[in-house]
């Protein structure tokens, strides 16, 4: 059975959950950057697809390879800035899964926080004035403080946790 993991990633958080990923599954598994996709991907029976959250879903890279999945078995995985239990960290999931295409569905999902570009946060705090959601608030200087740890150890472990499930689950189905 022939597995992948895909993804998408600006500033490299997203690369250390793939990679993560990548180490529990079968050896052989190739871990690729959307940039060198393969053109044989519908050729794998599992693909483990990663991206990062990009105003509310998978960034645009990955959201035009998402709406052309068609693989057997798909995971989709992601990065984001907000808490990972938030209800905006829900609605990404599921923004993204509803690119899928009709009928094709995601096997479990995984998200983790991932470190916001200070560059963005800089440019975020100049674009919005006080009182916007986005301007600048000692919660969201305490919110980007937090996420700049992470993907962190326990992240990390927590996505070998999803990927070695969802193949489990794959093998099982398989047998
Ligand atoms: C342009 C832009 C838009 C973003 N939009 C969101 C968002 O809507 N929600 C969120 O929680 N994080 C958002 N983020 C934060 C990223 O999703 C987060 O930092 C992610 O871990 C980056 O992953 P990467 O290092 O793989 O590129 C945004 C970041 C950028 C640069």
């Amino acid at each position: 059975m022939k597995a992948i993991v895909l993804y998408s990633s600006r500033t490299g958080n997203t690369k250390k959950v793939a990679e993560a990923i990548c180490s529990v599954l079968p050896k052989g598994t190739n871990c690729v950057d959307i940039k060198n996709s393969p053109e044989d991907l519908e050729s794998y029976d599992c693909i483990f697809m990663g991206f990062w959250i990009d105003k509310g879903t998978a960034d645009s890279l990955a959201a035009e390879q998402i709406k052309k999945l068609h693989n057997p078995y798909i995971a989709l995985f992601a990065t984001l800035g907000a808490d990972p239990e938030s209800e905006h960290a829900r609605k990404c999931l599921i923004n993204a899964a509803n690119l899928l295409p009709k009928g094709i569905t995601s096997m479990n999902n995984f998200i983790c926080q991932g470190a916001i570009d200070p560059k963005i946060i800089e440019m975020m705090y100049k674009m919005f004035p006080v009182g916007h959601p986005h301007g600048k608030t000692p919660e969201n200087d305490a919110l980007h403080k937090r996420a700049s740890t992470h993907p962190d150890d326990i992240d990390l472990k927590n996505a070998k946790i999803f990927a070695k499930n969802v193949w489990n689950k794959i093998c099982i189905e398989r047998k």
